[in-house]
């Protein structure tokens, strides 16, 4: 999944439950490189038998298929030289956030469960009406 943080692109991905997280920018020429291929390192002792490398997963560039390793933003290619940026993921409850909110921010997040505002619909032959203060407005 790709998601925003702070205004950051970032592409979010599971492997065989393994969490893994880059920036959703190619350093070649600014793709969408989140949006590219997960594949594995190829690897051949002698011609003709080759396999995957389970450990090593590679995110591939759908624009001009620069590789770069999932675990550190390295590139296939240039390790030394060329990555992109990568983040630690983990997985916590919502609960633990907001607590600790709370514990930075001086009351931060109010713990859930919360509630959405809710509006009544009406559907009338191919519209939806959504009724909002009072006024019908037609949804399209
Ligand atoms: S933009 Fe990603 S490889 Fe060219």
């Amino acid at each position: 999944m790709i998601v925003d943080v702070d205004g950051h692109s970032i592409g979010v991905f599971n492997v065989e439950g393994k969490l893994f997280a880059l920036l959703n920018r190619c350093p070649h020429q600014g793709a969408a490189l989140c949006q590219g291929t997960v594949t594995r390192v190829l690897e051949a002792d002698q011609p003709g038998a080759y396999r995957y490398d389970a450990e090593r997963p590679l995110l591939q560039c759908p624009w001009h298929s620069w590789e770069f390793d999932l675990r550190t933003g390295q590139s296939y290619f240039d390790p030394a030289r060329t990555r992109v940026r990568s983040y630690d993921v983990d997985v916590e409850s919502g609960s633990a956030l907001a607590e600790s909110e709370e514990g930075t921010q001086g009351g931060g997040l109010q713990p859930g469960p919360y509630v959405a505002d809710t509006f009544a619909v009406d559907v009338e032959d191919a519209y939806i009406v959504v009724h909002i203060g009072g006024r019908a407005r037609k949804a399209t």
